[in-house]
């Protein structure tokens, strides 16, 4: 096993799949037009996506349509993940909108039912609920109380991680490249790719007693430890459920908070479990929450246990202008309705495994293709380099062919060398027929 070090890194931090200005003159002058207004006025921070950027008019359950009025199988955006424009989803938006939409100072019933359903999904343990409009600030929300709580600083993070926008969360997102320096307090931890699965939990949870050990010879006493669950950014991790368990024993003995970042993996997306943290069986103080959780609605926040919130109330306060507003309220309760009535987990476990068995039989045999790793509706595929193409490059051809024969997918990992491939939870097996369609088209387009 190579243990991942700092130079495998990525030390650019330019996005996977991003478009590439250079590349402009491929585009209809139409495209360039937008591109170039955009530019003008949007400045140089966003990113599009890629070679050929899309634009998009319309949504509707797994389908985008563009300006040409061509259909786009999206098998890449987890915010709709109960589908574009979900019509019961729409409808509780436009309700709540034509009734109120006022803020958390105020009595209201409605997020008191909403939360109470929400925490009911969570471990026993975490029982009060507070809300934000992304998860970068729900992200920010646990750090700060985690540090409150413990009067410690320190924060352990995985190598390539990603956590938000904000100053305190672009400082422990490693994966956003070299010019986003992480806080002095913070240590990053390899992840077991590549280990054994019986083997796996111990050298976690080796890597993260180590972490805390160098920040105690620094004098900076851990506050928390914060993971995505499924690894996204790392390059998506499952696999073995459950290796995360005696590494989140390690930070509780050393007196710091485990946050469990759902942001990616919650509400249903592995099939297994409402939350990431329950397929590894661990039990988190803080879970944060966000992307689906509105179905495009701003709606993020936060599960916690009573205990780790209780000084920082008392003594701090918080209130978000928008978080909990009415509308993303009932947004966010359609979607759990959407979850329940059609049965969302179960459909990601089925329809994910059927997706994950057929992409595996394509790939099996070809050497541009390496480990597939997958949970539910989240599924990985490395692409390997050769004498020819880095993984990085293979991979972007094969995310940029398969836009080509119409279906989003996108690429993640410390080197961009893997497929990410994420499909709304409402995906069915006539999508995985259009989606491997396109896969065999891209495979051939790639062949060596
Ligand atoms: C794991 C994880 N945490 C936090 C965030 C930040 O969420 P937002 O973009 O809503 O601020 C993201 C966004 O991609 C994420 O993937």
């Amino acid at each position: 096993v190579t243990e991942p070090t700092a130079a495998h890194v990525n030390p650019s931090g330019e996005m996977a799949n991003a478009f590439n200005s250079s590349r402009m003159d491929e585009l209809s002058s139409a495209t360039r037009g937008i591109i170039e207004r955009r530019r003008n006025v949007l400045g140089p921070a966003y990113r599009l996506q890629y070679a050929k950027p899309i634009e998009f008019v319309r949504g509707e359950g797994a389908w985008l349509i563009d300006a040409e009025g061509r259909r786009i199988l999206d098998a890449y955006n987890n915010v709709p993940s109960v589908g574009h424009c979900h019509p019961r989803v729409v409808e509780a938006v436009a309700r709540q909108a034509a009734t109120l939409n006022t803020n958390t100072r105020y009595l209201d019933q409605n997020i008191l039912d909403y939360a109470e359903r929400l925490l009911d999904t969570h471990d026993d343990a975490l029982d009060n609920a507070m809300f934000t409009c992304t998860g970068s600030e729900a992200v920010d929300l646990a750090l700060r109380v985690s540090r409150y709580h413990t009067g410690a600083e320190g924060v352990i993070i995985s190598q390539h991680a990603y956590h938000g926008t904000t100053a305190a969360t672009a400082a422990i997102s490693p994966s956003l490249g070299r010019f986003v320096p992480l806080g002095k307090e913070v240590r990053t931890v390899g992840l077991p790719f590549g280990v054994p699965d019986d083997a796996a939990a111990s050298w976690m949870a080796e890597q993260v007693a180590i972490a805390i050990a160098d920040l105690e010879r620094r004098g900076i006493r851990l506050a928390a430890f914060i993971v995505d669950t499924l690894f996204a950014s790392d390059g998506i991790l499952a696999d073995p459920a459950g290796f995360l368990a005696p590494s989140v024993d390690v930070v509780h003995a050393a007196g710091g908070l485990f946050i469990a970042d759902e942001v990616q993996p919650g509400f249903g997306r592995t099939g297994e479990a409402m939350w990431g943290y329950q397929r590894h069986g661990v039990r988190p103080d803080i879970a944060v929450m966000g992307k689906p959780m509105g179905n495009g609605m701003p709606i993020a926040g936060i599960a916690a246990r009573s205990e780790v919130l209780d000084r920082f109330g008392r003594e701090t306060r918080y209130f978000n202008t928008f978080g909990g507003n009415s509308v993303s309220i009932a947004a966010a309760a359609a979607v759990l309705d959407v979850i329940e009535n059609e049965d969302l987990l179960a459909r990601a476990r089925t329809v994910g495994a059927a997706l994950r068995s057929r992409i595996q039989a394509a790939v099996t045999g070809r050497a541009e293709f390496g480990e597939l790793r997958a949970a539910g509706m989240y599924l990985g595929l490395d692409l390997l380099s050769d004498s020819a193409r880095s993984e990085t490059a293979l991979a972007a051809e094969f995310v940029n062919s398969m836009r080509n024969h119409g279906v989003l997918i996108s690429a993640t990992g410390i080197h961009g060398q893997a497929l990410k491939i994420r499909p709304p939870l409402i995906f069915d097996e006539e999508n995985i027929e259009t989606f491997m369609e396109a896969f065999t088209e891209a495979m051939a387009d790639v062949e060596r």
